[in-house]
């Protein structure tokens, strides 16, 4: 892929490069000093002018205007959460398992997040199906689409594993899933910010994420994209008064909830991550997310060659389409890697006996030639 070089000056402004090679972004995204000046700006204005609701709800309004411009759809449907669980709930809230379709079917590459959102489901009648993933962590659309029956309610899937960093071809799911009429959640944490994303193309009914990771924000944003078109016979009955057509209208005797994405919303929105992620959409949509997908595949594929070379296994699936941006290294001992990794000064984490190594945009060639020489080093705890 072609890739513009992240230039100098913007990789000057993550701090952490200073002293480490930053490699964790599938958990917390590098710190950008704008990102921390608008942290500090939320402080300012309420020492000086102390409360601000006006500025914060325009704030609120111009972060979903930005993740919108991030996966090339409108402001109405984008709802604006507290979480990528907070979004989930929204949608789970919206089923009524004993009267309709029962089941939902999901896979053994989730986060445990969802599978937990929706066997909590089960005591609202709903039946939970775990397609499971091949042990080379591929899992084919032709699978999932043969769980689908007419007793489905939503198809509920990772675009990409957290713990294993494959990525599922969503939009095979979406059409086998559509074709039997059923809707489709996807779950882009792991690859929001760092992969292109066009909603409308994809053509899922929801996905969800949040700012923390890629977005290079702060933990309490999360998002509910909704297709507005085919969504709206879904009502949330998990909801709050940001989710009423008019907030103000203060109504306490009735449920009139907004028609477009907003009503997957709830209560107060968490102000200062408003803040923070509106600094951060706004670095990278400075910076492209095709941009930055073109940096991290690059250096994916160096990371991936440099273990090849020394004999290590990577859990990723390899092929075009098949991975996100992070690699995951098979280990002997997950934790003892990852602190020998963090004594050289590189920052990566694990999950499930894997390191996962997560490069985005403002990571360099050295810093990946930091980690291999770290790998190569502690080669006694990779699995081969
Ligand atoms: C793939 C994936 N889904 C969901 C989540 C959970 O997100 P939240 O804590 O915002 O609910 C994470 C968090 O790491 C994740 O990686």
């Amino acid at each position: 892929m072609d890739a513009k070089p992240i230039d100098a000056i913007k990789r000057e402004k993550f701090k952490v490069f200073e002293n480490r090679a930053y490699l964790n972004s599938c958990s917390q995204g590098a710190l950008a000093d704008e990102v921390r000046a608008a942290y500090e700006l939320y402080l300012d204005q309420l020492e000086e002018f102390g409360s601000l609701w006006e500025t914060w709800v325009g704030i609120q309004e111009d972060v979903r205007g930005k993740i919108a411009r991030v996966f090339s759809t409108q402001s109405d449907q984008v709802a604006v959460t507290t979480s990528a669980s907070a979004a989930v709930n929204g949608v789970a809230s919206c089923f009524d398992f004993r009267n309709g379709p029962s089941k939902v079917i999901t896979t053994s590459l989730e986060f445990p997040t969802i599978g937990q959102i929706w066997h909590a489901q089960e005591c609202n009648g709903a039946e939970v199906v775990h397609v499971p993933a091949d042990p080379d962590n591929r899992l084919s659309a032709e699978r999932i689409a043969a769980a689908i029956d007419e007793d489905t309610a939503i198809v509920s899937v990772t675009h990409v594993c957290y713990r294993n960093g494959a990525m599922n071809d969503i939009k095979a799911i979406v059409e086998a899933a559509h074709a039997k009429g059923v809707p489709v959640l996807v779950d882009a944490y792991q690859s929001t910010g760092a992969v292109p994303i066009d909603f409308e193309d994809l053509g899922a009914d929801f996905l969800v994420g949040g700012v923390l990771k890629y977005m290079l924000s702060s933990p309490g944003v999360g998002f509910a994209l909704v297709n507005n078109a085919r969504t709206s016979e879904f009502i949330p009955t998990s909801t709050g008064w940001f989710a009423a057509r008019d907030i103000f209208a203060m109504d306490i005797n009735a449920f009139d909830p907004a028609k477009d994405a907003r009503r997957f919303e709830a209560g107060t929105p968490s102000v200062p991550s408003l803040y923070a992620a509106a600094a951060g959409l706004e670095f990278l949509l400075d910076v492209g997310v095709e941009n930055a997908w073109g940096v991290s595949s690059r250096l994916h594929d160096q990371l991936r060659a440099g273990i090849n070379e020394m004999g290590g296994t990577c859990a990723t699936p390899e092929g075009d389409g098949e991975h996100g941006p992070m690699l995951a290294i098979a280990t002997t001992d997950e934790y003892a890697l990852v602190n020998a990794m963090a004594t050289d000064n590189v920052v990566v984490s694990s999950r499930d006996g894997n390191v996962r190594v997560s490069p985005h945009f403002y990571n360099s060639s050295e810093d990946i030639e930091k980690a291999l020489a770290s790998l190569s080093k502690n080669k006694h705890l990779l699995a081969t």
